[in-house]
């Protein structure tokens, strides 16, 4: 069977090497000629552990290909992955252009029965809109498409690992011979135990944005907590670490912060909230999520103001752009707002990310902020430091070496990944988020 996945994005590349891993024969097309050009040469546009591996190893067994011809590419295949990026719009609604893009081109050149199976992270309905897309625009009525809606759960850092282990897989159609060929696709996870979850497509489609807006929920709750706790002098990371004991609540996704950001959890609420609205029904828990973590993004820089308060040093370190670590994915990290803010102010900024420097030039080019390739270098002669993702290599920095080279051992630590009785003892002026 040939499959075809539409868009080499973080979903498109990973679940295509993985489904060429589970023996098939998938070509992967996007309309950016240079990302292919990258991926013929065996080059990962982003980094995603344990990716580079997976392509290299499928391509070299014959299984998996690249190529800008999506014409063609549709033509010779039963299934066809949809994984383009279905971006916010300013009114915080989805903008399904590329989606729009790909049926069209479906409807178009196919010949022959397909099944559409989307990945994309799409708003209740838009799978039904595909469908009748396609049919209203295919060259005759001999021609059938179903359409599968299967949303995608990975996690950037741990991508590979979730595509190929995940906790469940969600299937929804109309349609049973489409759901028969999506299963045998994925029959290798049928071995190892996966839960499957077989529905209609709106089921589907809306399991995708109540999983996102409870983990964002979770988020914004603990942040909450840890501005309490500054009040009472509490700990959020006892607070935390009790809670998540509880196994009705779990330890995940209570880690107090910055707030979250990324190109998944800031649009998809927004959307929930838009859907809501339309079907007038609101997510209100949803809609305080939002205020609560636009309200974050501006506690990291009062929480800065009042660290440098009466301090004249203009030379500010940021340590960690992406907006987690082990992702070189910056889309809508709290580092991007942080930073905006402090030049506003007109601080000076240093930085230092391991992975997510070269896409955060695009949005803070180097005429504006400087960076550097170790996190001594950026944090040289600066007044204060501001952690902003967790990324392993920070919490292990040579405090003696960081306190020598620092003009004021300031500390602004939007992850606690230190203690802060440590570093007060070793005379560095220290904050945290929700921690005395
Ligand atoms: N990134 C994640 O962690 C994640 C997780 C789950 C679901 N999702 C969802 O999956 C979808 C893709 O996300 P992503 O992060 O991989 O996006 P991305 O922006 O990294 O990649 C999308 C790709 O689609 C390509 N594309 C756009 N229009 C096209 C067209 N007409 N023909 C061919 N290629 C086209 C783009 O060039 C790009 O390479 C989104 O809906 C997103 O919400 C993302």
């Amino acid at each position: 069977m040939n499959i075809t996945v539409v868009g080499t994005g973080y979903v498109g590349l990973v679940a295509g090497a993985g489904l060429a891993d589970f023996g098939l024969n998938v070509i992967c097309v996007d309309k950016d000629v240079t990302k292919i050009e990258l991926l013929k040469n065996g080059v990962i546009p982003f980094y995603e552990p344990g990716l580079k591996e997976l392509v290299e190893r499928n391509v070299r067994f014959g299984r998996l290909s690249f190529s800008t011809d999506i014409q063609k590419a549709i033509k010779n295949s039963l299934v066809i992955f949809l994984a383009v990026g279905t971006p916010s719009r300013e009114d915080g609604n989805v903008d399904l252009s590329f989606v729009k893009e790909v049926s069209m081109t479906i409807a178009e050149i196919i010949d022959d029965y397909k099944v559409i199976v989307t990945k994309s992270t799409v708003p209740v309905g838009t799978n039904r809109w595909i469908k009748t897309i396609i049919d209203e625009n295919k060259k005759s009525n001999d021609i059938s498409v179903d359409i599968v809606s299967n949303p995608e759960f990975l996690r950037e850092g741990a991508a590979v690992e979730d595509f190929m282990r995940p906790d469940r897989v969600v299937l929804g159609s109309d349609s049973q011979k489409a759901l028969a060929i999506v299963k045998d696709i994925y029959r290798p996870l049928y071995l190892i135990e996966t839960s499957f979850i077989v529905t209609d497509l709106e089921t589907a489609e809306l399991i995708k944005y109540a999983s996102n807006a409870f983990l964002a929920t979770k988020i914004s709750f603990i942040n909450e907590i840890a501005n309490f706790c500054e009040k009472i002098n509490g700990n959020v990371h006892h607070v935390a670490r009790a809670m998540g004991l509880d196994g009705r609540i779990g330890p995940k996704f209570l880690h107090a912060g910055p707030g979250f950001g990324g190109s998944c959890f800031p649009k998809d609420i927004k959307a929930l909230v838009s859907m809501g609205k339309e079907h007038e029904s609101p997510f209100q828990i949803v809609e305080s999520v939002i205020r609560i973590n636009d309200g974050q993004r501006k506690r990291v820089v009062e929480k800065f103001d009042k660290l440098m308060d009466g301090i004249d040093g203009k030379g500010v370190a940021v340590l960690g752009l992406s907006f987690k670590p082990n992702t070189s994915d910056t889309r809508e990290a709290p580092a991007i707002y942080v930073i905006e803010e402090l030049l506003k102010k007109g601080y000076d900024i240093s930085c230092y990310d391991p992975e997510g420097m070269p896409e955060f030039k695009r949005i803070f080019p180097e005429d504006r902020i400087k960076y550097f390739n170790d996190p001594y270098s950026a944090l040289k002669d600066t007044s204060c430091a501001i952690i902003l993702t967790e990324w392993n290599e920070f919490r292990n920095l040579d405090l003696n070496k960081v306190k020598a080279i620092m003009k004021r051992p300031i500390i602004l630590d939007m992850r606690n990944i230190y203690n802060p009785q440590t570093l007060r003892a070793m005379g560095f002026v220290y904050d945290s988020i929700g921690r005395p």
